[in-house]
């Protein structure tokens, strides 16, 4: 059964790109049915037009509220039919609304080891803190920063010649083979999530 994605993105969006052809080459059972950016002018949203994808800009200014932008962002979804909804350098905070009607079938990456590093700038708070392995994580969404259930982790090292610059591509690297990894297990079902974790059928998982 091949799923049908949404995509929400507010910049150059390479994650939804990786996306994008690893479901043209066969290796996530999906289709994006929908690509929204709150950034009317993002990158990435020019590309999934030139793709010939539905592509939608929801500008933040344009709802009274941020309920209000996120309930026309969940019409939208439901008309594409998306069932599930994938961050990809989305960066706003969703509403618990959102959150709540989506349920379990929100997906974010992000450029750090979760717990550490969350919001704004992980590659900097990475140098910063002098850690000597970062790497991404990909979550289930909750109401909050960067905090939900772990569905796949890559870890990456940091170098003393690293800047931002060079340490953010070497996550990025990782990023792209992660997050279309983590999509084609979630859709392969029989995952069930008991507390903080997330529970993969088969041995060792
Ligand atoms: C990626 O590094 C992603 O992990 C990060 O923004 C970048 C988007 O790049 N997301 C966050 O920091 C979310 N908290 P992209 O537009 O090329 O996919």
């Amino acid at each position: 059964m091949s799923a049908r994605v949404a995509v929400l993105l507010s910049g150059r969006g390479s994650n939804f790109l990786n996306l994008h052809a690893a479901m043209e080459r066969g290796e996530v059972p999906g289709t994006i049915a929908l690509v929204i950016s709150n950034v009317a002018e993002a990158p990435g949203l020019a590309r999934a037009r030139q793709l010939g994808l539905p592509a939608l800009a929801l500008p933040y200014g344009e709802s009274p509220t941020r309920e209000a932008h996120d309930s026309r962002m969940r019409a939208a979804i439901a008309a594409a039919g998306a069932e599930w909804v994938c961050l990809a350098g989305y960066m706003r905070l969703l509403t618990p609304g959102f959150v709540a009607a989506c349920g379990q079938r929100v997906l974010n990456i992000h450029p750090s080891l979760l717990p550490s590093f969350p919001g704004l700038h992980a590659q900097r708070q990475a140098l910063a803190a002098g850690v000597r392995v970062s790497g991404c994580t990909v979550h289930f969404v909750d109401a909050g920063l960067d905090s939900g259930p772990i569905v796949a982790q890559r870890a990456v090292p940091v170098l003393d010649s690293d800047d931002e610059d060079s340490l953010a591509a070497r996550i990025l690297e990782a990023e792209h083979a992660a997050y279309p990894a983590a999509l084609a297990r979630l859709l392969a079902g029989g995952w069930w999530i008991a507390g903080r974790r997330v529970h993969f059928p088969g041995p060792g998982a």
